[in-house]
């Protein structure tokens, strides 16, 4: 089965073309990060209007380096949410419209649930049969940070959510704070290796609970970076920066070892874009009793490629999409 997969559910213009859910022909993205970098985040109208600009190139893209012709393709996937409105908007009546053209079968596909089938395209792949379910998936997003526990193909159970800020989102802001860039994660996992002493800094651990809330640390982060006695201090961004992703790979990493024990999990499931980040991967493999599986970072971030497998693999949320599929921002597992 030879998938077409169309991802734009926020800055990223992505078409995949993958075979049998796990082999990539093609896997293009168009990234819009140096477009919304000036703006210090992602602006949804300029977002949109450069999907409408992208699509059409990275859909050929796609085709044309997969070796194959519309006429191989047995299937078109698209992400209708959750997302960006006006960008979801933009893959999903691309994709009906070519499916329409060519009387293909279209499949709309949960975005938090392409992050998780990221896994699959990755070898050795995770559950290849039921004996490896359930697994724990931590899918850690700049929209979204939530546990879910999957029994099977397509089913889940969410065991918890952040409450206030992804953690995507608290490395964003947590950089403005520190004046380093955007996107975030990537400027404080580069900043945090120069650092050469760590400030303390709060874990929200709500005990009891499967959810996660990051909005403290941030305050407690702007809090002291303010700190009249530290504003002098050395290498204070660096330092800031590395203690600000202790904090959070602490409470990831802790509060999904706990689920997997308390749910009995057989394997750990990292995804998302906040998963291309080196601490949050090498300490979640380091101290998890159980397997651990990450994909490689290119598959964290958003793509194509993890839309198609999912739809190969899922038969639970990626439901038969239709003519009748529509956009749905907010959109759950
Ligand atoms: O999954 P993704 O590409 O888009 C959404 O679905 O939101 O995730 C983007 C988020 C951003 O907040 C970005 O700062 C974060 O992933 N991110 C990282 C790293 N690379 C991307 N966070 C921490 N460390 C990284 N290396
Ligand atoms: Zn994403």
């Amino acid at each position: 089965m030879r998938i077409l997969a169309f991802e734009t559910s926020c800055d990223e213009t992505a078409a995949a073309v993958v075979e049998d859910g796990t082999r990539i022909l093609s896997n293009i993205v168009a990234s819009q990060i140096d477009i919304h970098r000036r703006y210090g985040g992602i602006v949804p109208e300029v977002a949109s209007r450069q999907h409408v600009l992208s699509i059409v190139p990275v859909y050929q893209e796609a085709l044309d380096s997969s070796g194959l012709s519309l006429g191989d393709i047995d299937r078109v996937a698209v992400t209708h949410g959750p997302g960006l409105a006006g960008s979801l908007l933009v893959g999903v009546n691309f994709a009906k419209a070519l499916a329409a053209s060519r009387g293909l079968p279209l499949f709309g596909v949960n975005h938090m649930e392409a992050h998780v089938y990221a896994n699959w395209l990755a070898f050795p792949t995770p559950p290849e049969d039921d004996s490896r379910f359930p697994a724990l998936c931590l899918i850690v997003s700049g929209g979204h940070t939530e546990l879910q526990l999957m029994r099977a193909h397509g089913h889940y159970q969410l065991l918890g959510r952040t409450r206030d800020d992804a953690a995507g989102e608290a490395f964003d802001k947590a950089a403005r704070l520190l004046d380093l860039g955007y996107p975030g994660g990537p400027v404080i996992e580069k900043a945090a290796l120069q650092a050469t002493d760590r400030l303390s800094l709060p874990r929200a651990w709500l005990p009891g609970t499967c959810d996660f809330s990051f909005s403290g640390v941030k305050t407690a982060l702007w809090h002291l970076i303010n700190r009249e006695e530290l504003l002098n201090q050395p290498n204070l961004a660096a330092n800031a920066a590395a203690s600000f992703q202790d904090a959070v790979v602490d409470v990831l990493v802790g509060k999904t070892l706990r689920a997997a024990e308390d749910f009995g999990a057989t394997c750990i499931l990292l995804s998302g874009g906040v998963a291309a980040n080196s601490s949050l991967r090498d300490r979640l493999s380091q101290d998890s009793p159980i397997d651990v599986f990450i994909p490689p970072r290119s598959f964290c971030t958003d793509n194509a490629a993890m839309v198609a497998a999912c739809s190969y693999f899922s038969g639970g949320p990626a439901s038969p999409g239709g003519p009748g599929l529509d956009v749905e921002p907010g959109l759950s597992l």
